[in-house]
């Protein structure tokens, strides 16, 4: 008999071809609750995840059988780590292939929140639009810039690439400094977290969950940053108090925001929605179609090299 997989969600289909050469899958198309999540996982050795699945120490529990979790995600505050490291079920994770992704998409809000692209949009389709006017829609320039970097992983490190063609300064804040050679290659300079806030003229989140990231940025903050400074989220909507960024955005400091993470996705601060000061994506960093399928073949990979007895390609535990 074939050992069993479950992949819980709608994902590209290359990991599915993959796994059905060897494997019984079963593949489930539908957003699955911690309940029904509990109910199914049963008799299943392997597990093709995302974000969407709640994978608690109930969920894991009731997976008797289970060896291997395989996160269709870079991030992976889905899972409980102690309670699979307990149980032996290796996680795993999909590093590496989506950072350009994720590091373009900051940019995209980055460059979008500057020069105020979605209010030139919606002008347009509106019919308001009356000819070019010396006053409309005035932005910000990046040339010579400061970009603030909390959180300078991987994505925090291809978004500091990126920012040489606007020549800008690049600062960060991270739980450990960068090694001084790696610095010096990205031309970045380590702060402490009040220095990022305060001189940052963007500054970009692109930090994961964890205990001492979530809540990191306040009310208190917001309003200590610059009159003229972009917010920008593309880590994890519970790194900033979503109430709190609504708040400082309606008094007008920072003067711009770009978020696509959000504190209880899907749900959005109404007052975020009715900002025009605010771009909104629905959480897409990695959504491209190419890194989309990399990341479904390198989970559907690990999936396979942990049940074969065989190390994962990027474990988590
Ligand atoms: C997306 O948010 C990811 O963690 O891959």
């Amino acid at each position: 008999m074939k050992p069993t997989v479950l992949i819980t969600y709608e994902i590209p289909q290359v990991a599915y071809a993959f796994l059905r050469r060897r494997y019984s899958v079963t593949w489930n198309k539908k957003k699955l609750t911690e309940d029904q999540l509990t109910r199914k996982i049963g008799p299943y050795q392997g597990l093709l995840t995302t974000l969407a699945d709640p994978l608690t120490s109930r969920v894991l529990r009731a997976g008797r059988a289970l060896k291997v979790v395989a996160n269709f995600a870079v991030g992976f505050n889905n899972i409980d780590l102690a309670a699979a490291r307990e149980l032996g079920i290796r996680v795993t994770n999909t590093p590496e292939v989506l950072t350009d992704a994720t590091a373009d998409l900051t940019w995209a809000l980055l460059l979008s929140c500057a020069r105020r692209i979605p209010e030139g949009e919606r002008l347009v389709r509106s019919g308001k639009f009356k000819g070019t006017h010396p006053l409309m829609l005035l932005g910000l320039d990046l040339r010579g810039k400061t970009l603030g970097i909390y959180g300078c992983g991987r994505i925090g490190q291809a978004v500091a690439r990126r920012s040489r063609g606007w020549d800008m300064k690049v600062i960060y804040h991270n739980r450990r400094r960068l090694d001084p050679r790696l610095e010096r290659l990205l031309g970045a300079r380590f702060v402490p977290f009040d220095r990022l806030v305060q001189e940052s003229d963007f500054l970009v989140v692109t930090a994961p969950l964890t205990p001492e990231t979530r809540g990191r940025f306040t009310y208190r903050d917001f309003k200590r940053m610059k009159p003229t400074a972009v917010f920008i989220n593309t880590g994890r909507g519970p790194i900033h108090i979503e109430k709190d960024l609504a708040r400082a955005l309606g008094e007008g400091i920072p003067f711009y925001a770009g978020l696509d993470v959000y504190e209880k996705e899907p749900q959005v601060d109404p007052r975020l929605l009715r900002s025009d000061r605010v771009t909104l994506l629905p959480h897409i960093g990695s959504a491209t179609v190419q890194t989309r399928d990399t990341m479904a073949l390198l989970a559907a990979r690990n999936i396979d090299l942990v049940l074969s007895g065989k190390e994962p390609l990027t474990p988590v535990t």
